[in-house]
């Protein structure tokens, strides 16, 4: 039988490969200390961002395991399914950390995160939520704060809007393009990381929607 949301809440509490820092002051956070804390290692960490339940973090570690994966959502019952998948497998260099976005800052120190993916964020289509959009100014900004110079932030989409609007930041905030698909299963059938599906993809593939991709450098 499915567990509810409250099973799966006190599941992830007890999860050693789940973090929740939902008081700052009770809990050290690791900033600064990821490798050599947590991963006991060097290995480039890679972030997925609004991760859900974690499809990307579970089906790139498994592709890459020479780096170190943390996925990331405020949904604790979601990301419980890659939880249990990293715990059962196992898969020793994944992590999920059940926090807001919007403190990365706060748990990451500059230069600790390698790579960041984004797939299948919340669109906010309404003109006045844009700023809450994950590739706003705003975001990228705290993205830079905590990534090496250079790296590599992916977008996956169904939204066409989200798409124009993260291709009019990249340009006003002078980013670089890497990579663009405007149709990935079009153009790219068998690309073995733009194909990885998510819960919320395969909806939107069931409602024949295009997905795009971007890739882009701060
Ligand atoms: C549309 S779902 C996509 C989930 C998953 N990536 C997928 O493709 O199935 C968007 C996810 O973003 C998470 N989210 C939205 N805003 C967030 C924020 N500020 N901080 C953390 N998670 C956030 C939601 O909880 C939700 O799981």
């Amino acid at each position: 039988m499915a567990k509810n949301k409250l099973q799966k809440f006190e599941d992830i509490a007890n999860f050693l490969n789940v973090f929740e820092y939902t008081d700052f002051e009770d809990k050290p956070m690791p900033k600064g200390k990821w490798h050599a804390e947590v991963f006991d290692n060097a290995n480039p960490i890679v972030l997925e961002l609004a991760c859900g339940k974690g499809e990307y973090t579970v089906n790139l570690a498994r592709k890459f395991p020479e780096k170190n994966f943390i996925g990331i959502d405020k949904k604790g019952w979601r990301l419980w399914s890659g939880a249990k998948t990293a715990i059962e497998e196992p898969l020793s260099d994944v992590r999920f950390i059940r926090m807001f976005i919007d403190h990365l800052e706060q748990y990451f120190a500059p230069g600790e995160v390698a790579e960041i993916w984004i797939v299948f964020p919340d669109p906010f289509l309404r003109g006045s939520r844009e700023s809450n959009r994950l590739t706003a100014p705003k975001f990228l900004k705290i993205y830079k704060n905590i990534l090496i110079p250079g790296a590599t932030i992916h977008l996956k989409t169904d939204s066409p809007e989200l798409f124009q609007y993260t291709l009019e930041t990249i340009e006003s905030e002078n980013c670089e393009i890497t990579d663009r698909v405007d149709d990935v299963y079009l153009e790219r059938p068998d690309d073995e990381l733009l194909t990885i599906k998510t819960y919320y993809e395969e909806m939107h593939l069931e409602d024949r929607r295009t997905i795009k991709y971007i890739s882009f450098r701060l």
